[in-house]
Formats: structure tokens, C-alpha cells, sequence
């Protein structure tokens, strides 16, 4: 072993008196004199080193000038430390340097390589190399190698296959915009990169490769949050000849196994609600289960008292904040209000009923309720003294989407979202169609894949509004304290269906065929029922960590420009490779 015998994180009481070679960065020097003490830093752990100029003091010398992250290789003897650190695995020893080689000296880095670090985000981005040092960076990275491998085992033991598919294929909408690529020898034409691999998972069951798996990149040109990055990963998945429940079993399944073995931790199993229920009860379809605070409907209740907001409204609705009334100040429920009127929210105005200790009830609708009346709507959300109601009103879903975002943000500010406490849930029930004010038509809600329900089937054929509104697709999401974790359907197999299913989503028979003539192809030649699922993988290493930003898991991420900062990525090319290509670019002004 030329560079190492053991890794930094290895050496205990056990290994002392032996001689070991080291190597790795840097972490932090102290000079006591006589005594300098290196701390060793590899991705497994950090060890002391000791130079003693007592007994070397030209090796001591050598020891005093080593900056910051330079990269040295040690032999020495181990020995137990008389101050041992507990909080270290290898704290109870040390190493008595005997010979210390500079493999390559280091700049100052621009910002400390520690658990909480002085460097901003931008600056962490560009230097992401010295940022994938720090050890919570480095668990995230090790977490998420882990967490694909457990996926791999668990799902080759189900028989299933890991089947790559081309990243240079022709677009498939799901919904977001498509990066392109244009293609050189054929001028005028372009590649896109895959949204999912969805239709070539169909294909594989077509082939008969009836369950495949991919832990694949996906690429999407959308607007980039924590939870979303331009290239994301998903653990990609179909079945062949399944129904719904097979699906749901399968990944629930691999869900649970996957929290078994990475965190040790048993799920139960997880409960089941509907779109439309998640909506009614929550607001959202990716209900946050780990606090209740379940939405009332008071339209019978509040409305027709004189109070004009109440009485237009298509729907009041509140929740119910239990034993806040005494801690929340009237600063408080101004700040709150002055929140839910952001305009990211939007809502116009914010009411609340605060049910004092003293009996007495306060509200800003005082005036229009008697506290009879405010006593009901209590009754009603299963208020009791201490508990403070918020109710906001208007259009059904504007309101339910506002509530549920102030819903979500009481939580937080009522420390409610407990990291360590999962809420799985399977969301059922999709609406097929989803309608789109601007362009005037319908979209499909998941993808133009997806089965309609059995049931909703011979509804599909109609031009009524409202009829193809309430059809339901044999669609699902897997959602994880909140954040959606991953989304799949059965799918159209059969030929007619499928281009039912395109007419209603505006293609013409033409486009239809030009877009996915494969496709329909391929229905052709024995296509069996299928479904699947993908899991976006990103977001799961992240929910499954307590933390809300994908950023950290991912090696070498993208900002919210969605710019690679440390190799500075997209940048102009060069104007032959433009006319290579046959394309003209036209600078921005
Ligand atoms: P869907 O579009 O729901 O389904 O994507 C599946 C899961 O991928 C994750 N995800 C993302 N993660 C990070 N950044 C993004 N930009 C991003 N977009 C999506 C989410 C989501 O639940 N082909 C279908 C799946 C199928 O029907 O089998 C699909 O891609 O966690």
C-alpha cells in the first residue's frame, strides 16, 4: 500500500501500537509549540495526527506550515489519546507521526469545508468540488448511492429488469417543455431529450419484457423550485399483465423496504384517499398527513347572515388551529393575514374566530355573527376553548388552494411537520382531463397514456363540458409528508381507446400519427394491459432526509437559472459548430 493502510475513519483502541499510513486532506491544524496536531480528513472519518517537535523537529516544522486542504500521506505508530473526543469514532486515538509527504499543497479554499459553512449558496455552487467535501453533503451523496442500490436489489428480486432507453428521442409531452437537440446529419431536425421514458416503457411491455425498471435521468425545461431541478432522476417502472392494486401492493412494498433498510424504519400500511376527497378535506392533492387541521365546509352556516363576502361566495371553508388563542397576539394574526394576502397566496382577506380562555369569543366578523352563530362553525371544526378558526372564502378552487397553503404554513409556524414522523399516502382517482383556460382545451392531467377508469369508459365519447370534466383516469400518486414522491397510471392498450383518447386531447387523426404512430404501431402487435409508476428519485433521498431541497442530493446540481455555476453552463459554442449544425443564433438584447 503505497498511499494508505487504513482510512481515516477506521483506527480504534484496538489498532494501537501498530504502524499505519494514511492519507487525505487537511481538515485543521493547532500548534502547541512543541506539539502540532493535524486533524485527517477522508470521506470515511478524520483522525489526529501528532507531530512532536521532541522528537522530530524537523518533521514538526514540516507539519506547522501545511495549510488548509492539502493533501498528505502520514506513517506512524497508533497510540490512545490521554484527551479522547467522544464525538469521534476514531477519538480514542491518535497518530504518532513518524514521516509526512506532501502529495499536493492547496490554496486557501473560499469558504470553510465544515458541517455549517461560511460560504453562500452561489459560491458553494461554483467551488462544488470543495462543497461535496463537507460531511453533510458527503451523507447526502453516500445516502442516495445506497438508496438506488437497495432499489436495485429489492426489484431484481421481483424479477424485474433494469433496461436502459435513449436519451435522444422525439418528444413526448407530458406536460413540461422539452429540451432539443438538433441533429447534424439531419439538417433542420432535432432530437429532444426525454421528459420520462414513458413510451418506451409501454414499448418494452409491447416486447414482453413484462416488469422493467430503470433508474433513469430525466430532462424537463420547466421553472426550477427546491423540489425541482431541469435533470432530475426517477426509479422508472411498468408491469405487464397487472391491475391497479398489483401496482400499488408492488411499490408500496418497495417503499417500505426501502425505509426498512436505509433508516430502519416500519411503515404501516399506507392509507388510500381519492382526488377528490384530498381536495375537499385538504386543498391539495398532496396532502401533508403528519398534522390534522382538516378543512370544515361552512357555506350552510355562514352564509346568508348580511355578510356580503360570505354570501357571494362559491365556498367558506376553514380549519381549526387547536390551543393557539392564548400564545397568538393580535400582531400575530395581522402578520398572518398580511401573509395570506401575499400574492403568491392572493387571498383577499383572512377571518378568523379566536376562542379565548376567559369564554369570550373575538373575530373580525364580530359584527355580522352572533357569537351563537361563531359557536356553531366551533362546533362544527371541533373547536374547543383556546382554539382559533381561520376561514377564507371565494371561487372553490382558488380557496381551497389558498387555505391549504395557509394550512401548510401554521404547521410550520406551529412545528407541527416533525422530521422522523412519515406520512405516506396513496392518492387515487385522478380527473383524466384537466382544462386549460388559455388554450382552450383539455390537457391530460397525467399523460395522454393514461387509462381512463373502466367504468368512466363509454362516458368518453361526448362534447358535454362538464361530462368530461368528471372523467376519472386509473391514476395514482405516492405522496410523502406533503411532497408528491411519485406518479403512475394503467395505461391505454388498445389501439381505438388510445386514439379516442387523442381526439379529446385535440389531435387531429394526422397529428396523432405523426407524434405517436410508433406507439399506435405497436398497439397493433399484441400489446398487453399495462401500468406503472415513476418515483422522482431526487425528491425521495430529500423527503426521506426531512429536508425540502433536492440541491443536496444531487452530485452537481443546477441553480435556479438552471446554470451549472462550476463549469458554467448553458455558454455561447462556437459559430462553426452553429453552422455545422445549420443553425443561425441571434444574440439576446
Ligand atoms: P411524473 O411527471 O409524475 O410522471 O413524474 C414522476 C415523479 O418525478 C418527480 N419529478 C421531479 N423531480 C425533480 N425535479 C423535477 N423537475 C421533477 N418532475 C417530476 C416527482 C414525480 O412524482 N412517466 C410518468 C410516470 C408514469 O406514469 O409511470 C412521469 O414521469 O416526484
Amino acid at each position: 500500500m503505497s498511499y494508505r493502510t487504513h482510512h481515516c475513519g477506521e483506527l480504534r483502541l484496538s489498532h494501537a501500537g501498530q504502524t499505519v499510513k494514511l492519507s487525505g486532506w487537511v481538515q485543521a491544524s493547532r500548534d502547541f509549540g512543541s506539539l502540532t496536531f493535524i486533524d485527517l480528513r477522508d470521506r470515511y472519518g478524520i483522525t489526529q495526527l501528532v507531530f512532536d517537535a521532541e522528537e522530530n523537529a524537523a518533521l514538526c516544522e514540516q507539519a506547522r506550515k501545511l495549510g488548509r486542504e492539502y493533501v498528505i500521506t502520514v506513517e506512524g505508530l497508533v497510540r490512545e489519546r490521554i484527551n479522547k473526543n467522544p464525538n469521534r469514532a476514531t477519538g480514542d486515538i491518535e497518530i504518532e507521526a513518524k514521516t509526512l509527504q506532501i502529495l499536493n499543497p492547496a490554496k486557501v479554499p473560499p469558504f470553510t469545508i465544515e458541517d455549517n459553512s461560511d460560504g453562500g449558496d452561489d459560491l458553494r455552487m461554483k467551488y462544488r468540488y470543495l462543497d461535496l467535501r463537507r460531511a453533510p453533503v458527503q451523507r447526502n451523496i453516500i445516502f442516495r448511492s445506497q438508496l438506488a442500490l437497495e432499489t436495485r436489489k429489492f426489484l431484481a428480486g421481483l424479477n424485474f429488469l433494469e433496461i436502459e432507453t435513449p436519451f435522444l428521442i422525439k418528444s413526448t409531452p407530458e406536460g413540461a417543455r422539452d429540451f432539443i437537440v438538433p441533429s447534424r446529419m439531419n439538417p433542420g431536425q432535432f432530437y429532444a431529450l426525454p421528459q420520462s421514458p414513458q413510451t418506451f416503457k409501454q414499448i418494452l411491455m409491447v416486447a414482453g419484457y413484462d416488469r422493467y425498471f430503470q433508474i433513469v435521468r430525466c430532462f424537463r425545461d420547466e421553472d426550477l423550485r427546491a423540489d425541482r431541478q431541469p435533470e432530475f432522476t426517477q426509479i422508472d417502472c411498468e408491469m405487464a399483465f397487472v391491475t391497479r392494486e398489483d401496482i400499488l401492493q408492488t411499490f408500496e412494498s418497495l417503499t417500505k423496504h426501502l425505509f426498512r433498510s436505509m433508516l430502519g424504519l416500519e411503515l404501516p400500511d399506507f392509507p388510500r384517499m381519492s382526488y377528490d376527497e384530498a381536495l375537499r378535506r385538504f386543498g391539495s392533492d398532496k396532502p401533508d398527513l403528519r398534522f390534522g387541521m382538516e378543512f370544515t365546509e361552512l357555506n350552510h352556516l355562514a352564509q346568508g347572515k348580511g355578510f356580503s363576502v360570505f354570501d357571494t361566495a362559491e365556498l367558506v371553508v376553514g380549519i381549526c388551529a387547536k390551543g393557539i388563542a392564548d400564545q397568538y397576539s393580535n400582531k400575530d394574526l395581522n402578520d398572518l393575514t398580511e401573509w395570506v394576502k401575499r400574492p403568491q397566496i392572493g387571498a383577499k382577506g383572512l377571518v378568523y374566530v379566536k376562542f379565548n380562555a376567559d369564554g369570550n369569543i373575538k373575530s373580525t366578523v364580530g359584527k355580522f355573527f352572533s357569537d351563537d352563530d361563531l359557536r356553531q362553525w366551533g362546533q362544527a371544526m371541533g373547536a374547543e376553548t383556546g382554539d382559533i378558526l381561520f376561514v377564507l372564502s371565494g371561487e372553490t378552487d382558488k380557496t381551497r388552494k389558498q387555505l391549504s397553503e395557509l394550512r401548510l404554513e401554521l404547521g410550520r409556524r406551529l412545528g407541527l411537520m416533525q422530521p422522523g414522523d412519515f406520512k405516506p399516502l396513496w392518492v387515487l382517482d385522478f380527473p383524466l382531463l384537466e382544462w386549460d383556460e388559455e388554450a382552450g382545451r383539455f390537457f391530460a392531467m397525467h399523460h395522454p397514456f393514461t387509462s381512463p377508469k373502466s367504468t368512466d369508459i363509454p362516458r368518453m365519447m361526448t362534447d358535454d363540458f362538464e361530462t368530461l370534466k368528471s372523467l376519472r383516469a386509473d391514476a395514482y400518486d405516492l405522496v410523502l409528508n406533503g411532497v408528491e414522491i411519485g406518479g403512475g397510471s394503467i395505461r391505454i392498450h388498445d389501439r381505438e381507446l388510445q386514439s379516442k383518447n387523442f381526439k379529446l386531447l385535440g389531435f387531429t387523426p394526422e397529428q396523432a400519427e405523426a407524434q405517436f404512430g410508433f406507439l399506435l404501431g405497436a398497439f397493433e402487435y399484441g400489446a398487453p394491459p399495462h401500468g406503472g409508476i415513476a418515483f422522482g428519485f431526487d425528491r425521495l433521498c430529500a423527503v426521506m432526509n426531512g429536508q425540502n431541497s433536492i440541491r443536496d442530493f444531487i452530485a452537481f446540481p443546477k441553480n435556479n437559472m438552471g446554470r451549472d455555476m462550476m463549469i458554467d453552463a448553458p455558454s455561447p459554442v462556437a459559430q462553426e459548430q452553429l453552422d455545422e449544425l445549420g443553425l443561425k443564433v441571434e444574440a439576446k438584447r
